[in-house]
């Protein structure tokens, strides 16, 4: 029997995307990993009772208690090693790792994006402001990506995407929950069992 994956979830918020992906394991859309760990870097995040409610093992590492991003990194890594982490998911975590830790875990962590990359992304975009930007420019369909993470933030091998339309009125509230709904609770279980099931194919050779 093939064995799966072991993935950690790295989340800072609501954690709704790491729900989509728990659900996704108990549906059998994701079936070549599994959720081992979340990682959080706010001792307050919902997604941490979220984790709790599914049994999922967590643990809390924020620069404060470890001085600084790097001793945050520092401490992460040793977690993921101990945990034998296959592939890190990046969902809702809103810190931008350093390029000597995503060239450690090179195609090993993927991240999902409130926007059609490359618009309204980068350094500065991420939750509800990017849903702001894209209603500020006017544009007419915006959606969610997933993708590779590298040392350029959102920068990284695009690895699904999806449109949404925007609609006459929408908030950006209004149109986050459109995106999440329609788009990145669909595409980052999708992504994340093709990335296992590769992960684990390309062991078997
Ligand atoms: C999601 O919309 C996610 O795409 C976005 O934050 C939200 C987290 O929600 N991430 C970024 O903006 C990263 N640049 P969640 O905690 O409910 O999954």
């Amino acid at each position: 029997m093939k064995r799966l994956a072991n993935i950690a979830v790295l989340v800072s918020g609501g954690g709704t995307n790491l729900q989509a992906l728990i659900d996704a394991e108990k549906s059998g859309v994701l079936k070549s990993g599994k959720i081992v760990l979340v990682i959080s870097n706010n001792p307050d995040a919902y997604a941490l009772k979220r984790a709790e409610k599914a049994g999922i093992k967590s643990e809390v590492v924020t620069k404060k208690d470890c001085g600084s991003r790097e001793g945050a990194e520092k401490k992460m890594i040793s977690i993921l090693e101990e945990n034998r982490i296959d592939l890190i998911i990046l969902a809702g975590f809103m810190s931008i790792l350093s390029g000597s830790f995503t060239k450690k875990f090179d195609r090993r962590i993927i991240n999902v994006h409130p926007s059609l990359i490359p618009s309204f992304c980068g350094e500065g975009f991420y939750g509800l402001k990017v849903h702001e930007a894209a209603l500020k420019k006017g544009v007419k369909v915006t959606g969610a990506t997933v993708h590779f993470v590298n040392e350029i933030p959102d920068g990284g091998e695009i690895i699904m995407q999806k449109a949404v339309e925007i609609e006459e009125g929408d908030t950006p509230e209004v149109l986050q929950e459109r995106v999440m709904r329609n788009a990145e609770w669909i595409i980052l279980p999708m992504s994340a069992e093709k990335v296992s099931a590769q992960i684990i194919e390309k062991e078997q050779k």
